[in-house]
């Protein structure tokens, strides 16, 4: 049995208020740039396809598909599985994200697009996860700083399931521990 929605923690309309902000102020700082915004497949496709059409400003856009593990001695890493296909030498690239959790991936990501000598690149994350974090990463953009519960939609899964909801929903604790 999957764990249910125990709480509405974003609304679908706290979100789309909160995109729109972000796209001006995003719109506004990167007027006359060449803009190239890279999405973090899988969980920020639907905050990546809401954000940039509020945007004012003619960009790019790219898509790197990476996933973490986690082993019981407690190493982590991150593997790309999907790669970038445009040159981002001296573009300005900004890499949006559903959810910056260990700080793991972003890091693992932001190393990646470096080697490309980007003119900049930044952050805008839906979510944050502060309470996770183990890496050290700037959030440039962020939508809201949420406590440290499981939680799922919006893009964001459990066993690759609920990323369809159009809200930000907390998972029932209990069954999320016990993986069921
Ligand atoms: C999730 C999320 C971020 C990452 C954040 O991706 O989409 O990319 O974890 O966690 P971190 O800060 O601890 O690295 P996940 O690897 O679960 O893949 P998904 O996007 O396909 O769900």
């Amino acid at each position: 049995m999957k764990p249910s929605v125990q709480s509405i923690l974003i609304t679908e309309s706290q979100i789309e208020k909160r995109v729109h902000e972000l796209g001006k102020q995003i719109s506004k700082d990167y007027d006359k740039s060449d803009l190239v915004l890279i999405c973090v497949l899988k969980g920020a496709i639907l905050f990546f396809a809401d954000l940039i059409r509020t945007l004012a400003v003619p960009a790019r856009y790219e898509f790197v598909q990476l996933a973490s593990y986690h082993n019981d001695t407690k190493s982590s890493g991150v593997q790309m599985i999907q790669g970038l296909y445009q040159d981002l030498f001296r573009a300005d690239v900004l890499i949006v994200e559903d959810i910056v959790d260990t700080g793991m991936t972003l890091d693992f990501l932001l190393n990646h697009i470096e080697s490309f000598e980007p003119t900049s690149v930044k952050v805008c994350s839906l979510l944050d996860k502060p309470d996770r974090r183990e890496v050290p990463v700037t959030i440039d953009y962020l939508g809201f700083k949420i406590p440290n519960s499981f939680v799922v939609g919006y893009g964001l899964d459990f066993a690759q399931h609920y990323r369809n909801l159009p809200y930000i929903g907390v998972l029932d604790g209990d069954s999320v521990a016990l993986g069921s």
